[in-house]
């Protein structure tokens, strides 16, 4: 036995409250960008992925808002070509969710959040420095789906806090890693700490 949903009969909030309630845990993303005058914006978003590695790429979904204005991110992004993907663990939790405040643009959630934060290398946006992962980020792409906006970026350089991963063979040390992920919305979160291994299937 099932329930059916028609979610292409229901789209928008009802839409939402399943597919996003359902398609989880979900990581989350906290971009840092910067306007064209260079003042410097953060929000947390949770349709993202990383999408492909040749070339590295990932992608995230700022929906526009209801009045139909993009959001700071997105702007941007379109405007500057750049951004910092961050990855959060619990610590900073409650720093990212403060992120997702609206603010008028130029008033920055960096400062409101208390992250401290320095230069990127490669691209304008800051990097947030307690996070665990930073990954420096240029604009490749955006489509909009009704109001959906699709936005795809090349990863272009990783920073990652001393011990996570392995500099000689890049590979990922689960115990001193563990990144939050989104479960329902509003408030549901998800700690990656309890873990499993199956080995992976050889013909
Ligand atoms: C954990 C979390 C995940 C979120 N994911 C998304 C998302 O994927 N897409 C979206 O449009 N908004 C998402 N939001 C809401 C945005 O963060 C919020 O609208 C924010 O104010 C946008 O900021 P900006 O205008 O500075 O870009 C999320 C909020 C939280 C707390």
């Amino acid at each position: 036995m099932t329930d059916r949903f028609d979610v292409a009969a229901h789209p928008g909030e009802r839409a939402y409250r399943l597919l996003a309630g359902l398609v989880v845990p979900r990581p989350i993303a906290l971009v840092t960008t910067v306007d064209a005058a260079g003042r410097t914006n953060a929000a947390p978003f949770s349709f993202f992925n990383v999408l492909g590695t040749e070339p590295p790429i990932a992608g995230f979904a700022p929906a526009d808002r209801d009045d139909g204005t993009m959001k700071d991110t997105a702007a941007n992004l379109l405007a500057t070509g750049e951004c910092v993907i961050h990855l959060c663990d619990e610590p900073l939790a409650a720093r990212m969710v403060a992120c997702a405040r609206a603010l008028p643009p130029g008033e920055s959630e960096v400062e409101r959040g208390d992250f401290a934060t320095r230069a990127a290398e490669r691209v304008r946006a800051p990097i947030l420095t307690e996070c665990p992962v930073a990954l420096e980020c240029r604009f490749l792409d955006q489509r909009r789906y009704g109001e959906n906006r699709l936005f795809v970026v090349e990863i272009l350089l990783a920073h990652v806090r001393a011990g996570v991963a392995d500099p000689a063979t890049w590979k990922v040390d689960y115990a001193a890693y563990a990144p939050i992920g989104r479960l329902n919305s509003p408030d549901g979160y998800v700690r990656t700490t309890e873990r499993f291994r199956l080995p992976f299937p050889r013909d």
